[in-house]
């Protein structure tokens, strides 16, 4: 089991337009990511998995996928990637990337081809066109097909720059094994799968009922056709050597489901090893709430091989300082997030307890959410605003600039990672101080102490008060970690601790 790293890690999301920036342009990169790793070190992940650096127009962040295989200049190129991983890998650190099968862009060269071809050619096999659209809707708002000038629709689930690909036609299996086997070939230890869930589409293409996109079972999700697919890439996972550095190859996929149920099918024996988890990062700082989806995912994924890491945050949800309410609450369920077993991934800021951004200027917003609804959603760039690293203004250290790609908010300068060091009691210290003391092991039950209470015995005892007044704690030997002050036997609202 040893070689299987991920049942237990932690991960680090890399946003990498907005981690670091080692070329002063504004934007981060690899080089700037390289100057970082001493950091990561020292916050003790096991891993890092970065959001898409490909070659990319980048209208929805680089998840408009132009090249597969290669690295966007603005990154840096392969060779810097390659750097990457080997020093990562000299601290122990594993790197994972982002596979975005459902769609690329439409600077990608197969759709390039399609359109030039024409109807009725198999460069168009390789993407969903058709005569007429139906009434499915983008997820990012209006319709989900777009016209070409000889008259056709393709579909997109989500910016017409991202056109689906048609995976009913087994060259775009056999074009994503490639790209499976080039990443895993230069070292990586896994992937992150984006939108596992959607792929397969009903060939029928069927007009629904309820064209407003939403994480059901439908006609564009959750398809039966998955299970097999999946089990095919499990299959090229476990081809590769597990006995050395990194370890078994792992995927993590991002399958969004209305309910728990529609998840179940993920944990079936021999599929994609890590389900993310998302129901716990939906649940509101509400104590029975949080109770059952922990309760509901710890029943899917046992007696499964499959695994079910939490998450409270990521590239795509406000980020939980500001969704909980406080950064109070967002340290305590730190606490909660990295005491529960198995494996946990945080996204960047998210250990310097950073705020959403939620007063960027319309004018700098770049997400298509944003775009594509007239300004009527505001779309996921507040959780996405460039890291702050030290110094009391902007760039706060972020790049050797003066600019960067979004805007970073003034009174920053609590928050930078370095102002953060020497401050024992801050998130940044929290954050590595629960990395290293996360309990091992799958050892998990409640305790009950008051319905406004998250309790649970994992060798040692988690408790988060998620009331409005102080609870009693139960007795102890000693606090091994608060998420903020604790007087004797009385646990504030908002606030965790983990005792022995
Ligand atoms: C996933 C990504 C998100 C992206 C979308 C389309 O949900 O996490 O950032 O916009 O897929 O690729």
């Amino acid at each position: 089991m040893m070689n299987e790293w991920w049942r237990e890690a932690v991960v680090y999301q890399i946003y990498p337009r907005s981690f670091a920036d080692g070329n002063g342009d504004g934007l981060g990169d690899f080089a700037g990511a390289l100057d970082r790793l001493p950091y990561l070190a020292e916050l003790g992940v096991d891993a890092v998995w970065f959001s898409p650096f490909y070659r990319s127009p980048f209208l929805d962040g680089g998840y408009d996928v132009a090249d597969y295989c290669d690295v966007d200049p603005r990154f840096g190129a392969l060779a810097d990637f390659d750097a990457f991983v080997a020093a990562a890998a000299a601290h122990e650190i594993r790197v994972l990337v982002d596979i975005v099968p459902n769609h690329c862009s439409s600077a990608h060269p197969a759709f390039q081809a399609a359109l030039e071809a024409g109807p009725g050619s198999p460069e168009r096999e390789m993407f969903i066109f058709r005569d007429q659209p139906n009434n499915w809707q983008s997820i990012f708002g209006g319709s989900a097909w777009t016209q070409v000038p000889d008259g056709q629709w393709y579909l997109h689930l989500f910016d017409s720059s991202q056109p689906d690909w048609n995976w009913a036609n087994p060259a775009v299996p056999a074009l994503f094994e490639k790209v499976l086997r080039f990443w895993l070939d230069r070292g990586v230890a896994g992937l992150r799968i984006d939108v596992a869930h959607a792929l397969y589409k009903d060939p029928l293409l069927p007009d629904v009922a309820d064209p407003k996109p939403s994480d059901r079972p439908s006609p564009w999700f959750h398809r039966s056709e998955l299970a097999e697919h999946y089990r095919s890439w499990r299959a090229i996972l476990d081809s590769y050597p597990a006995d050395v550095f990194p370890g078994r190859r792992t995927a993590v996929g991002e399958f969004w489901g209305d309910e728990l149920v529609h998840l179940a099918p993920y944990f079936a024996p021999g599929g994609i090893p890590q389900t993310f988890n998302f129901f716990l990062m939906a649940a509101a700082w509400d104590a029975a709430a949080l109770r059952e989806t922990i309760t509901g995912s710890l029943a899917l994924s046992a007696g499964s091989d499959v695994v079910a890491p939490w998450v409270i945050g990521n590239h795509d949800v406000t980020r939980p300082a500001t969704r909980y309410g406080s950064v109070e609450r967002a340290r305590a369920a730190a606490l909660m997030l990295l005491a529960l077993p198995g494996s946990a991934y945080v996204y960047q800021g998210e250990e310097l307890g950073l705020p959403e951004v939620l007063d960027l200027p319309d004018a700098a917003r770049e997400d298509p959410v944003f775009l594509r609804s007239g300004g009527a959603r505001l779309g996921r760039d507040g959780c996405r605003i460039p890291l702050p690293w030290s110094g009391t203004a902007a760039p706060y250290g972020f790049t050797t600039g003066t600019e960067t790609w979004l805007p970073q908010p003034d009174g920053w300068g609590p928050l930078t990672a370095s102002a953060q060091e020497s401050d024992p009691d801050s998130t940044l210290n929290l954050y590595r101080s629960a990395i290293r003391l996360r309990p091992p092991g799958q050892d998990f039950a409640w305790l009950s102490l008051g319905d406004d209470v998250l309790a649970f015995e994992r060798g040692f005892t988690c408790v988060v008060n998620m009331g409005t007044s102080a609870v009693r704690l139960p007795p102890y030997d000693e606090i091994v970690l608060a998420s903020g002050p604790v007087e004797s036997d009385l646990l504030p609202p908002d606030t965790a601790v983990w005792l022995r």
